[in-house]
């Protein structure tokens, strides 16, 4: 199986990059899932219904989520029906959605993971306790694992990884929204690759208009976060998993980067 990842898409301008691009990557690399991250989908902040349907529509399979999933309040009213969109499944224990979401493609079923790291985050519940909890369950309904970690430090995900090597096919990273260049597979057949990137508003940082993280910065103060505009990037990995042992075999990571005058 060759899983496509979509690493966090950022507002409009990120949608749009899906629009335009997805076609052109489906042709390419002939993925037989596409997974992608939609905390930031909505303006930044969270997803809405219009927007999960839209993505199911674009041949996107499941949407995995991260800090921002309560974000846009929209969600509370469809979480429970949205049948593949995951949240972080370490969330407190009464969080509406779901902690895993399975897949079927073909005679394969791949489980899909979120998880939400604790190294300056808001934490929940530890996210390595939470996979160890949730694998044995996972195990009896999928053939193929799948871990979105949605975290702020490369330690904690490069610890995730080798603490899931040879018992899921994967582990991804988002949340940073900057793509590293580390991804391997690891001895026991476990692919990974610190974080996939965002897919969004390239000159901005990390989405938001320069003028409003500067400000920041430099003065304290903090104002309401504005999707940045001007050229767009579209940031993926391409991880290619073995249907028989669930162990990966391959994995790729790529920006489409474009420059638009506006
Ligand atoms: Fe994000
Ligand atoms: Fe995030």
């Amino acid at each position: 199986m060759r899983v496509l990842f979509i690493g966090d898409v950022y507002g409009s301008p990120g949608r749009e990059m899906v629009e335009l691009h997805l076609h052109k990557l489906k042709q390419e690399y002939r993925p037989q899932v596409i997974i992608a991250n939609g905390e930031n989908s909505a303006h930044g902040k969270g997803i809405t219904s219009k927007i999960y349907r839209r993505f199911l529509e674009l041949g996107i399979n499941v949407i995995t989520m991260g800090n921002h999933t309560f974000d846009n309040r929209e969600i509370y009213e469809f979480i429970e029906d949205a049948k593949y969109l995951v949240r972080p499944g370490n969330m407190y224990k009464n969080a509406p959605g779901k902690d895993y979401v399975i897949y079927q493609c073909n005679q394969t079923k791949i489980a899909v993971v979120n998880l939400q790291g604790k190294t300056f985050m808001q934490t929940y519940s530890c996210p390595f306790a939470k996979i160890d909890e949730l694998l044995p369950e996972i195990q009896k309904q999928a053939d193929i694992i799948f871990v979105d970690f949605h975290a702020e430090t490369t330690s904690e995900k490069i610890a995730m990884s080798w603490y899931l090597d040879g018992r899921v096919a994967a582990v991804v990273g988002t949340h940073t929204h900057v793509q590293t260049n580390d991804g391997r597979i690891l001895p026991k057949g476990t692919a990974h690759l610190s974080d996939v990137g965002m897919t969004g508003p390239r000159d901005g940082i990390i989405g938001v208009t320069r003028e409003t993280i500067l400000e920041r910065f430099t003065t304290g103060m903090s104002d309401r976060f504005t999707v940045a505009t001007g050229p767009r990037q579209l940031s993926y990995a391409v991880i290619d998993i073995d249907d028989k042992t669930g162990k990966a075999t391959k994995i790729q990571w790529q920006i489409i980067a474009e420059d638009i005058k506006l």
